[in-house]
Order: C-alpha cells, then sequence, then structure tokens
C-alpha cells in the first residue's frame, strides 16, 4: 500500500495523509542550522549540535509518539472551529491534506471549513534561522475571520539537561517580547552569548511565551486553553517552560490570500555587546536577520538559491534510464540521503536522539564514500579531522565530538577494523579530484598539534597496524569489534546495562577477524598505489606481498568449505562455520573478501555468493547472518542479545547487502547484483509501505530478518552507512561510473536484458555525458569507448581537463 507519490519533476516526495505508518520525515538544513520536520510538521531545530545547541524542545518515547514542533492552529471566528493544517495535534478531520518533502524544505497544506492553510519550512542557505511561510486562503464564498496562534516550545539549549536537571531548569527561563518577536534568552545573563528569537513579519493581536498559560496544565497540545479560548492571553514567562505563541487576526474575503512569515532564529552575540540596555537583550542582530525575510519575495529568491545549490549538487551524476525507481533514487533521494548523512553523522533523527553518540571513525569514512563527488572539499576537510584523531600506533578513536573535534575517551580505541576506513576514504577523495596534496598535511596524533606527521603517514600506520596486529591464524586481531559493533569476542559482559562497546575488553590476543582480513585485500592496493604515486616503490612492493600474504592466509583459514568464516573467538574456536549450531555463515566477510577479489580465480568466491543465496536471502533482502542466535553468548555479546531476525542478530543490515551487490559485480552477475538491489532500495518498496513502515525515499540501517516476528519492517531510516555504500554499488559496481586515480573507469555490470542508459558526470571539472549501449545483451564487459569521436583503449577515461561537455560512446560486448 501507499501513501503517497514520488514527483520527479519536483524532486518531491508527496504524502497524501497524515496517518502514514511512521512519521515520515525530512531535513532543513545545510550548514551550521538544522531542522527534521515530519509530515504533520513535527520535530525540532537546533544549531551545529542536537545535543548542546537545542532551539525547540522535542521529548523522544512520547505518546503520540510525534508530538511537538512548529504548529499553527487556526481558528474559525464565525464558528468556533480550530484546526492544524498538518492534522497533528489536534487531529480534527482535514478536507484535504498533502506534505511535499523536498531537498531542503517541506511544505504541508491542510484544508478545513473553507480555509486552506499551507505551511512551508526551509532553512536558507547561510542563515540561522528557519523560516516558515503560512499561505492562509479563504476557499469559501463568504467572508471569513480566522486568528492563527504560532507555536514552537523552547528547549533550554543543552538538550540532556532539559530533560532531567528540572530542580534548576523550571526556574532559569526567561523571555523578552518587543513588537513582533518573541526572544527567549534562559541563560543569557550568565555564561550564553546567544539567544533564539520568533517573528512574524505583520503586526501580532496578541502573544503567550509562557507554556502554562497558552496550553493549560491539564490540557495537551490538541487543544490550547489559549485557542480554545480563541484569544492569546500575552503571558511572560518566568521560569517554568518558555514558549513562543503570536496570533494573527485575519479577514479574509471569499478567494482572498495573505501569506505571513515567521522566522525562529539564532543569534550569538559578541560578549560586549550582550545587552542594549540593563537586563535587556541587543536585539539588533535579531532585526537585521528579520529584515532579510521580510516579504515574499525575499522567501522565493531564497528557495529558488536553495533549489540551486542542490542542482548543482545533484548534477555530479545523473542517470537517464528507461526505470523510474532507479532515476530517481539515483539522481535525487539516495545522493541527498548521503549528504544529510554527512551533515549529521549519526546525531539526530527519530531514532537517534542527537544526545548520543559523537562521529564515528568509520561511519565518517564510509559516508564521505557516498558525497565526495558533491563537495569534495568538505569530504577533505571531514578526512583531515578524523585523521587527527588516530594514534601513533596506527590505532584510533572510535569516535570524536564534532564541536571539539577531539577522541571521546569514553569510548576509546580498540575497534580494530577503524584504522582501515581511513585509507579507502582518502583513496576516494584523490580518485575525485586527482588532489594528492592532501597526504603532504601535517596532521596530528591524538590531536595534539605538537605531534604531527602526514596524512600519508598515517595512512601507513593505519596499513601497518593491522599487520603489527595479527592472531594465531594469522589474521588480524579483532579487538572489541570489526565493522559488526555487535559482534563482541573480548567483551565477555554479565552486568545488565553495561555497554559491550566500551566495557573492559579483555586484552585477548587470540580472536580474529575474517573480515578485517578482506577489508585489508580489498583497500590494501589502493594504499600501494599511493606508494607508487610518490615515488616508494620499495614500500608498494612491501605492501603487495602483505596483501598477498592476507589473501593466501584467507584463504587458508578463513575459508569454510563453501563460504568464508567470519571469525575465531577468543578461544581460537571457528564463528560462522558450518561446525557452530548457530551463526553459521555471516554476510560481512562473503561481500567483503568478494569484493577483494579473494577466492575469485579458485572459483571460492562464486560458492561463497551461491552460499549467501541459498542461506542468507529473504524476499525483503539479505540477512547478517543464520541461523540467528536463540540465546546469549558469553563470547559473542550484543549481537546474540537481540531477538532472532533484529539488528545484528540476522536482521536485513541494509548497509551490507551492497557489499553483496558489489562482489557480484566482481564475478559479472549483473541480474543478480540488480536484484540484491532491487530487493532493498526504498523506492521498489513504496508499495509495501504497510509493512516497510518506514519512509519510501530514504533507507534505513535495518529491516527485520525472516527470524523475526514482523519480517520486512523497517527501522532507523536516515542516519546510516547504508545510504553510502548503495550508492556506491549502484553507481559505481553496478552503473559502472567510477573514479579511478587515473580517470574516469566505465565498467558496468548490468541485467543482461538492458539495452543501455546514459549517465551524465561531472569528474574533474568536466562534463562526460556518457551513453552505454548493450546490443549483445551481456551483464559485464565493455567492447569499445569513445571519447568525442575517438576510440580510447580499455575502458578508463583519462581526465580532458578543459572544464567543457565530452562526448563519450560505450558498447558492451
Ligand atoms: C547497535 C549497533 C551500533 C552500536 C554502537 C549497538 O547497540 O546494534 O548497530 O553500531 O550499538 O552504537
Ligand atoms: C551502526 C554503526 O554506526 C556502525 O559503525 C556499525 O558498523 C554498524 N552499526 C554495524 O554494527
Amino acid at each position: 500500500m501507499k501513501f503517497g507519490q514520488f514527483d520527479d519533476v519536483r524532486k518531491e516526495y508527496v504524502i497524501n495523509t497524515p496517518q502514514t505508518p511512521y512519521p515520515w520525515i525530512n531535513y532543513l538544513g545545510n550548514e551550521q542550522f538544522f531542522g527534521l520536520i515530519s509530515n504533520t510538521a513535527g520535530g525540532y531545530t537546533f544549531y551545529r549540535d542536537a545535543r548542546l545547541r537545542r532551539l525547540t524542545r522535542y521529548r523522544y518515547n512520547n505518546i503520540p509518539l510525534d508530538t511537538g514542533g512548529r504548529y499553527y492552529y487556526l481558528r474559525d471566528h464565525d464558528t468556533n472551529d480550530f484546526w492544524t493544517p498538518g492534522w497533528m495535534p489536534v487531529k480534527r478531520d482535514l478536507d484535504f491534506y498533502e506534505c511535499r518533502h523536498g531537498l531542503g524544505y517541506t511544505s504541508i497544506t491542510g484544508e478545513r471549513g473553507g480555509i486552506s492553510v499551507n505551511q512551508l519550512a526551509f532553512i536558507p542557505l547561510g542563515y540561522n534561522g528557519e523560516v516558515h511561510r503560512l499561505t492562509v486562503k479563504n476557499t469559501s464564498s463568504a467572508n471569513k475571520t480566522v486568528s492563527l496562534f504560532s507555536f514552537a516550545e523552547f528547549c533550554l539549549w543543552n538538550a540532556q539537561d532539559d530533560m532531567t536537571n528540572f530542580q534548576r531548569n523550571l526556574s532559569t527561563g526567561e523571555v523578552e517580547v518587543q513588537d513582533s518577536v518573541i526572544y527567549h534568552k534562559t541563560e543569557y545573563r550568565e555564561r550564553r552569548n546567544h539567544y533564539a528569537f520568533y517573528s512574524v513579519n505583520r503586526k501580532i493581536d496578541g502573544f503567550d511565551t509562557d507554556r502554562e498559560s497558552f496550553v493549560g496544565l491539564y490540557n495537551g497540545l490538541h487543544e490550547p486553553q489559549v485557542v480554545t479560548a480563541g484569544k492569546a492571553s500575552n503571558s511572560v514567562a518566568s521560569g517554568w517552560s518558555p514558549i513562543g505563541s503570536h496570533e494573527v487576526k485575519l479577514t479574509l474575503a471569499p478567494g482572498e490570500e495573505q501569506s505571513l512569515v515567521f522566522i525562529l532564529g539564532y543569534v550569538e552575540v559578541p560578549e560586549e555587546d550582550k545587552w542594549e540596555a540593563p537586563g535587556v537583550i541587543n536585539k539588533k542582530p535579531a532585526l537585521a536577520m528579520i529584515e532579510q525575510f521580510a516579504t515574499d519575495a525575499d522567501v522565493d529568491h531564497a528557495l529558488e538559491k536553495l533549489a540551486a545549490y542542490w542542482e548543482n549538487l545533484l548534477s555530479k551524476y545523473q542517470i537517464n534510464s528507461n526505470d523510474d525507481k532507479l532515476n530517481r533514487m539515483v539522481n535525487i533521494w539516495n545522493p541527498y540521503q548521503c549528504m544529510v548523512t554527512f551533515n549529521m553523522s549519526r546525531s539526530a533523527s527519530y531514532f537517534e536522539s542527537g544526545i548520543g553518540r559523537g562521529m564515528g571513525f568509520r561511519d565518517s569514512n564510509q559516508d564521505l564514500l557516498g558525497f565526495v563527488h558533491q563537495i569534495p572539499e568538505r569530504a577533505k576537510e571531514r578526512i583531515l579531522d578524523i585523521a587527527a584523531t588516530q594514534f601513533e600506533d596506527g590505532s584510533a578513536y572510535h569516535q570524536y565530538q564534532p564541536l571539539t573535534k577531539r577522541g571521546n575517551n569514553e569510548v576509546g580505541t580498540g575497534f580494530n577494523d577503524d584504522p582501515l576506513w581511513l585509507i579507502l576514504g582518502t583513496s576516494a577523495y584523490i580518485k575525485e579530484t586527482g588532489d594528492t596534496s592532501i597526504l603532504d598535511e601535517q596532521v596530528p596524533f591524538d590531536s595534539n598539534p605538537n605531534n604531527t606527521a602526514t596524512l600519508f603517514e598515517h595512512l601507513n600506520r593505519s596499513f601497518y597496524h593491522v599487520i603489527n596486529n595479527l592472531g594465531p591464524h594469522g589474521l588480524p586481531l579483532i579487538g572489541r569489534a570489526d565493522w559488526n559493533d555487535c559482534l563482541n569476542l573480548n567483551c565477555f559482559s554479565k552486568e545488565p546495562g553495561e555497554s559491550f562497546q566500551t566495557t573492559a575488553n579483555i586484552e585477548g590476543r587470540v580472536a580474529e577477524s575474517v573480515f578485517i582480513a578482506g577489508l585489508f585485500v580489498f583497500v590494501g592496493p589502493d594504499f600501494a598505489e599511493l606508494c607508487r604515486m610518490r615515488g616508494l616503490d620499495a614500500e608498494a612492493n612491501e605492501a603487495v606481498s602483505h596483501i598477498n600474504n592476507m589473501r593466501a592466509t584467507t584463504l587458508e583459514h578463513g575459508f569454510d568449505g563453501d563460504w568464508f568464516l567470519r571469525a575465531y573467538d577468543h578461544y581460537g574456536e571457528k564463528i560462522g562455520s558450518k561446525e557452530n549450531e548457530e551463526g553459521q555463515i555471516f554476510i560481512e566477510p562473503q561481500g567483503m573478501c568478494v569484493m577483494a577479489g579473494i577466492g575469485v580465480e579458485e572459483g571460492l568466491a562464486d560458492k561463497a555468493m551461491v552460499s549467501v543465496k541459498d542461506r542468507l536471502d529473504t524476499k525483503y533482502g539479505i540477512v547478517l547472518q543464520q541461523p540467528p542466535y536463540s540465546k546469549y553468548y558469553l563470547n559473542l555479546g550484543e549481537i546474540s542479545t537481540y531477538p532472532p531476525g533484529y539488528k545484528e542478530n540476522a536482521g536485513i543490515f541494509c548497509h551490507n547487502n551492497p557489499w553483496i551487490m558489489i562482489a557480484e559485480t566482481v564475478l559479472g552477475h549483473g541480474d543478480r547484483a540488480f536484484e540484491v538491489y532491487s530487493k532493498i532500495a526504498p523506492a521498489y518498496l513504496e508499495d509495501i509501505s504497510e509493512v516497510h513502515r518506514m519512509e519510501p525515499y530514504v533507507y534505513s540501517q535495518m529491516i527485520a530478518g525472516k527470524d523475526a516476528v514482523r519480517h520486512g519492517e523497517a527501522k532507523n531510516s536516515w542516519l546510516t552507512g547504508t545510504a553510502a555504500w548503495n550508492y556506491v554499488a549502484i553507481t559505481q559496481a553496478i552503473l559502472g561510473i567510477q573514479a579511478d586515480f587515473n580517470g574516469l573507469k566505465v565498467d558496468p555490470c548490468i541485467p543482461a536484458a538492458w539495452d543501455g542508459f546514459e549517465i551524465t558526470r561531472v569528474f574533474r571539472g568536466d562534463t562526460y555525458v556518457i551513453k552505454i549501449s548493450n546490443p549483445g545483451h551481456v551483464s559485464k564487459g565493455v567492447k569499445s569507448l569513445t571519447l568525442d569521436g575517438a576510440q580510447v583503449d580499455g575502458n578508463v577515461i583519462p581526465p580532458v581537463g578543459d572544464g567543457a561537455a565530452h562526448e563519450v560512446v560505450v558498447v558492451l560486448g
């Protein structure tokens, strides 16, 4: 069942009912100021850090789930009827409802009783505020007198403290009101030099800033007492819970339409300019911001700029194929999710509370694979930030804090896959840009500016961290965990509530990871190539010999007859082997080892892929392992804490399904690669939204596996490495356009039935229009390639570098 449809021309998802199977959200903001907004106008807004600078309050785990947001109540003074255009929270039936989630904006329209209201929300580029344009139209044949009541509930900045420290916080709240602007200035008197404001561009008929006065102590947001009474109370908050609400009375003739621009903004004031009079905040910066959006034309102009910004980002890779679902995933929604994931990391979504984790070392490196072609400069900055949290021995903090950019001591180090992802991320940046100067940047170890080395040296330490930490079989030691945070082979936790990621990691030098071995062979050649590019041939050769050894070791000790083993545990016993009772086969080493080419010549890679299909595949995607763990295993850790079918215990992890897609393309299996792609790509799941439940325009981290009660149901949408890896799988491995060190490689691996497709790719400043045809109906193999009519040997387009458009004609066969 569908709950809306894609509008590809406007690059929007159009939702036709407020009662989606779960709140379907969107993100506003691109640089410093951000908002989350659901299809019923729920959500919140923050400046830079969702934990430390939250402007509006949002209660996770609420009942109903999605309560609290940017609410605009409409009250009809003739009938006393009141309602909200996004349906929530009043939930009065609407004669018409539509939500359009677009790139960086959301537009919600509701109509009832002869009044139509459109609520448009976005964050203009370079602006620290959310603009809400409300357009109210009288669709009836009689005059209408209505009041519009706005509502935003302020968070006392630190979201964690705001939800816990009530003995203090209920006495600190302060506001000021002047003209049509409400200022939230809690703690401004002491150590803060920032405040929030909420304005509207016309004279108001009243306001409220005290929650209890507006809502009523015993009322909910569905029946605020001011709205039911039809008159603002002009309350001024003093402690308790400050809010912002304006009342604007409108008289509309039949057919008449009026619009109002509200702004919810954030201001920082230099210490010496904080006050305009004792106790009175300096409002100049806020008024200057408000001034920028005085008129509708200002709003339209900012929307055009926002559209142009996205148009430019998305233009870097565009496909034209016969498959609308593929087109909209590749051209619009997957790259959009990649950018959002890059901006948010894992901080704020409807599954991440904004107060939890910092930025992940491995997560950030993988995220940048999905957006490096859109904004390479930001990828560069991210790479250098990440690398600065590495230690001298090549190990790395598992997480770092975005505001301080320092490693997170609470989580610490010891996730032995982490260092390798830095090689992958850096190589992706160099392949995209050709900018090898990044390797010469001086980068600190453990954020210490007095202890630095070149980025290249950091990569060297990453590579040798693996080689210096091999276990009894010559495979890499796993440490706390590898990619699978929940396979904790050295943890042995017995205390409820202990974190499996951070609880004492016994100094096991036995447990080994076949996955890390695969990852080493996968990224190692890039490191060797970088050595060669720097003229370090001896180092390159040495790296290659380590890679060859690892490949051989993996085949010798990491293959179990029909598939790759997962690991050896603390006792040196096999994990992910047919000898195990549960957890006999895992997806991760099958994907990663075959991506690395291990066992391809020997026919073992083929066997592994057949085993994946036979044992792990389901109609909704490939599960992580089988059989699921039915009980807790002290020697395996968190993986065995989840009920069968959920999360890492045999859930469909949409992050590593693309590894199988890519692995299948290594073997030339285009039909199978695309089959796996379309099983989990959200646009293909739109028709089963009642089962999938999450947004049909973005990936979720996990879909419940076949052993779960709710097989096919997704969770944790938006912020997941799934976005980047699926983007890599479809755009690079399946459609086959790959940035490489020496040019743009074209190597599609597609369903044999496809006749062809066309891709426009901006690469190092030039635009390549690549027409691929498949007259012989093969899956893989470039028979000929021409660049502007001239034959090119092989399948790598050498960068032209003239900034112009070039035609590339590729024939498969
Ligand atoms: C989740 C993992 C996550 C880890 C670290 C675990 O509970 O299952 O997916 O990576 O926590 O936050
Ligand atoms: C989510 C984490 O963010 C990621 O780092 C990890 O690889 C996966 N879960 C799998 O455990």
